[in-house]
């Protein structure tokens, strides 16, 4: 079967806002909604971790981390509605049959978070400052369960957009779970496509990275009542967890694109001038962990943690970038994507803009509440 089939062209709508505005927001969007959705996907296990076999410093961190987590959750979630538009918008033709072909296991990700979300409150009601015994095994469970619970939704979420973008995979899934023609959407991408696997694997290397950042963000503006004793303990420790972290982006990640980019994708992000870009990307994780040993080598400050934070987010952007690029190569195979023609809807998009500008300026606002509230105690 020539896959173009599959390929939805029941609607021709025009876009309604320009190519390159779409672009924009998608990949500033899932930025955004990586930086908090690491924490989860990767900080919630190193933060139980940290609980069940760590020192004093340790379970004070995965103390705070936990109770900051549903507070992250929410930002993340939210977050995550940004692409997920501009994917409807300008990918649907993609999307939605690949996420027909595994539309149940698409659908358990909403079933998955709701009980993954109560468990972070559940776990963060549990936890005292002044209790050294801590919360209860069955509140414990409870964490296991949620931070268990997020890495399978990474998992799903790789598996979806990697479906989206390999179309010559979805003949042999929509053969094999497909009654009398009609998908049953019981397929799973990492069954068909082989990039799921480094790719859930890179993600979560990268992930690791940022918790470390978070750790010295955290220690440095919101933990004003830890002692520098922990301070010390934040910085030493995100250094050795932003290393492995980055060592495994490093492996992950060369399977991803030795193992798994299509031949044509690989030529073009190895050629001149996408190479910059696959050279920046695959260098970028680096730069933190150098700011980090130079922040544990000449003192922790409140600069040295921002500016390590603000590289970790151009990490992130770095790596949103070179994804989209990507994308569009593996989907560019089958529509001109750019060309798709545009038919600007100026109302919904100043409505937008204004609506993004005033989130962005409520989160700021919070955001310097907690800092002020940090600062009193
Ligand atoms: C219900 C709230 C969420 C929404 C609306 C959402 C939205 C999205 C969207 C739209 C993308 C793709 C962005 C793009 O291709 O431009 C994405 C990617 C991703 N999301 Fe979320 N997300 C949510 C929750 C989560 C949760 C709870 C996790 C758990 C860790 C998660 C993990 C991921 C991962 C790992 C990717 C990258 C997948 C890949 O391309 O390899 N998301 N998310």
């Amino acid at each position: 079967m020539n896959p173009q089939m599959l390929v939805d062209s029941a609607s021709t709508v025009p876009l309604p806002a320009p190519w390159w505005f779409v672009e924009f927001f998608k990949v500033l969007g899932f930025t955004l909604h990586l930086a908090p959705m690491h924490l989860w996907f990767a900080g919630l296990l190193v933060a139980m971790m940290l609980r069940a076999g760590g020192g004093l410093h340790a379970r004070t961190f995965s103390r705070r981390f936990a109770k900051q987590m549903p507070v992250l959750v929410a930002f993340g979630v939210n977050f995550g509605i940004v692409p997920l538009l501009f994917l409807q918008l300008a990918y649907y033709q993609f999307f939605y049959p690949a996420t027909i072909l595994m539309a149940w296991f698409w659908i358990a990700i909403v079933a998955i978070l709701i009980p993954a979300y109560y468990g972070v409150y559940l776990y963060a009601f549990g936890l005292r400052d002044d209790d050294p015994a801590g919360p209860s095994a069955f509140r414990r469970w409870i964490g296991w369960g949620s931070a268990v619970m997020f890495i399978v939704i990474g998992f799903l979420f790789v598996n979806g957009l990697s479906l989206t973008s390999s179309v010559d995979a979805w003949p042999a899934v929509w053969k094999d779970h497909q009654v009398a023609g009609a998908a049953t959407g019981t397929g799973l991408a990492a069954f068909y496509v082989p990039m799921v696997w480094p790719r859930w694997l890179m993600m979560f290397g990268l992930a690791l990275e940022t918790t470390a950042a978070w750790i010295v963000l955290d220690a440095a503006w919101f933990a004003r009542r830890e002692t520098d004793d922990y301070r010390r303990w934040a910085g030493r420790f995100a250094f050795g967890l932003a290393v492995v972290g980055a060592a495994w982006f490093a492996a992950a990640g060369s399977w991803y694109v030795f193992g798994t980019w299509p031949g044509p994708v690989r030529e073009t992000m190895f050629a001149w001038p996408a190479m910059i870009l696959t050279a920046i990307t695959a260098l970028s994780p680096g730069l933190p962990v150098v700011l980090l040993a130079m922040l544990t080598q000449r003192g922790f400050s409140r600069t040295a943690a921002t500016i390590v934070a603000a590289t970790q987010f151009g990490v992130l952007a770095i790596n949103a970038v070179s994804r989209q690029v990507v994308q569009n190569l593996e989907i560019g195979k089958f529509t001109d994507l750019a060309g798709q023609t545009a038919d600007i809807q100026w109302s919904p998009l100043i409505l937008f803009l204004v609506i993004f500008a005033l989130g962005a300026v409520v989160i700021l606002w919070m955001v310097a509440q907690v800092v002020k509230a940090a600062r009193s105690t």
